[in-house]
């Protein structure tokens, strides 16, 4: 083990959010509504099987007739919107030397398709930027974060039309354009798998209104990549020197015992996960999808140049959240493991979090020096973390030594990976300050070095306060992590 190293120099340390998980202020200064704003806020005992987050027809046209269904969490989110100063100036005293977010597309495009942008959104996120950069921190922007506009939804069924295509591209042009001088680093889409576990949430597409769910997720999929590939080409106009990324949900899956069928049934997990990355980082679907889509009655209508644009406009690096790994069985018996949309078998050598995520600082070292070795392209960790109940003291404190342990395990291993010849661009930690959680839409399952007075009712004062950890990071920053 490789101890007190430095890490590279110019290495980017700093944390990860999204727009619709914090900002708040869902429908002010023209914003329009995102599919995001339509989540409402489930109790535990009322959660679906694996936390789906799917929405229905009949359920969209409650929420939208104004009836009070539920709280919508992330409509209120921690009202970074109005706080993005006292944040901003928080993560500048951590020694921030990045900050990960997303834009709100329809804060910027009302309703996706808009012909001309929303200047007050516009400004929102100028302003955000010229904070950040009155610190010194770099602005690392996702430009698609589980934010399809919701007029999206109502016109196309959301990526599943191929004029969103269009829109995207609009929107992101308008950004690069405005943003030119202020934002180097960008990604095109969150999670981009996230279309095919939760097509609402990663696409805006309502499964009750396709004949064939599958082929409706993997054909919204097809269009981003093919929007994806043109808006990275757009930002390498108009911005010249940006850093243009993909970013996927990780899922390492070993497999679970050395019986060939749950190494071949690994491998295959493995696949359908690294399938994401390999359009974009190789520009071509790979020849094992082929089976799937076959099996599966997939068949995706291309358009003449689809395959050009895909070859031909790659990423300049490869992101993805890190939070677990996964196991894999032949014949699947016995205790499962839980993530926010993803399963498996327990892994019996490993200790779970609060919400049932197998934590594995040592599957992090490997899945980089897998994910180097596919790609040869700049890596970029741009979520990692743990979601944990916290306790505040009397005195206001709060003692989260488990999330440091987490988080420096992690950080050790994330060395090693380096040392063994892996290229890391940087690590953006979730959810630096509590935000609410993508899955569940609680603000109990909280992840930040900075305390947010807020509970899963929507009570609080939304007061920051600062854990344990905070001095912590702070520390590992300015020691360019030789001090974890
Ligand atoms: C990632 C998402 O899947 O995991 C984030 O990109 C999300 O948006 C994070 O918040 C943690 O998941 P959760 O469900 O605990 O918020």
């Amino acid at each position: 083990t490789i101890t007190n190293k430095e890490f590279p120099k110019g290495f980017l340390w700093g944390g990860a959010t999204a727009a619709n998980q914090l900002e708040g202020a869902f429908d002010q200064d023209g914003k329009g509504l995102s599919s995001a704003d339509l989540v409402a806020y489930i109790p535990k005992d009322q959660r679906k099987k694996d936390n789906a987050i799917e929405i229905t027809s009949d359920e969209i046209e409650k929420i939208l007739s104004g009836e009070k269904v539920a709280r919508y969490p992330k409509r209120e989110g921690i009202d970074f919107y109005h706080r993005y100063k006292e944040d901003i100036a928080l993560f500048a005293e951590m020694g921030f030397k990045v900050f990960r977010l997303s834009l709100n597309w329809a804060r910027i495009f009302p309703n996706g398709d808009d012909q001309e942008p929303n200047e007050a959104g516009l400004k929102f996120y100028d302003d955000v930027f010229d904070e950040l950069h009155k610190y010194g921190i770099e602005p690392l922007v996702t430009l698609s974060h589980y934010e399809t506009p919701y007029g999206l939804t109502e016109k196309y069924n959301g990526w599943l039309g191929r004029e969103v295509i269009g829109c995207f591209e609009r929107y992101a042009k308008t950004v690069f354009t405005r943003y030119k001088d202020k934002v180097k680093y960008w990604l095109t889409f969150n999670e981009i798998n996230m279309i095919t576990l939760s097509p609402f949430t990663g696409g805006g597409i309502v499964s009750d209104r396709t004949e064939h769910p599958l082929q409706a997720q993997y054909q919204g999929l097809h269009h981003q990549f093919v929007a994806s590939a043109l808006v990275t080409k757009a930002c390498h106009a108009i911005i010249p020197g940006a850093k243009i990324g993909c970013m996927l949900a990780r899922m390492e899956t070993y497999p679970n015992t050395p019986n060939p069928l749950d190494v071949r049934k690994a491998q295959l997990e493995n696949q359908m996960n690294l399938f994401f990355t390999d359009v974009h980082a190789r520009g071509e679907y790979p020849n094992y999808m082929n089976r799937f889509f076959k099996e599966n009655q997939i068949s995706i209508k291309k358009e003449d140049g689809d395959d050009e644009i895909l070859k031909e406009y790659t990423v300049d690096y490869v992101s993805f959240s890190y939070y677990m790994s996964l196991t894999a069985s032949a014949s699947p018996e016995g205790e499962r493991a839980q993530g926010n949309l993803f399963g498996g078998v327990k892994n019996p050598y490993l200790e779970s979090s609060d919400w049932g995520w197998q934590i594995d600082p040592i599957g992090l070292r490997i899945m980089l020096n897998d994910m180097y070795d596919r790609y040869q392209k700049p890596l970029f960790l741009v979520e990692n973390g743990l979601g944990a109940y916290d306790r505040v003291e009397e005195d206001g404190s709060i003692h989260d030594d488990y999330r440091i342990d987490y988080l420096r395990k992690h950080i050790e291993q994330m060395r090693e990976a380096i040392e063994d010849g892996v290229d890391l661009m940087g690590y953006t930690s979730w959810g630096p300050i509590d935000l609410v959680s993508m899955s569940t839409s609680e603000m109990t399952k909280r992840y930040g070095f900075i305390y947010v007075d807020l509970d899963d009712d929507g009570n609080g004062t939304l007061k920051r306060s600062k854990k344990d950890s905070f001095d912590w990071y702070k520390k590992v920053i300015e020691s360019n992590g030789v001090e974890l």
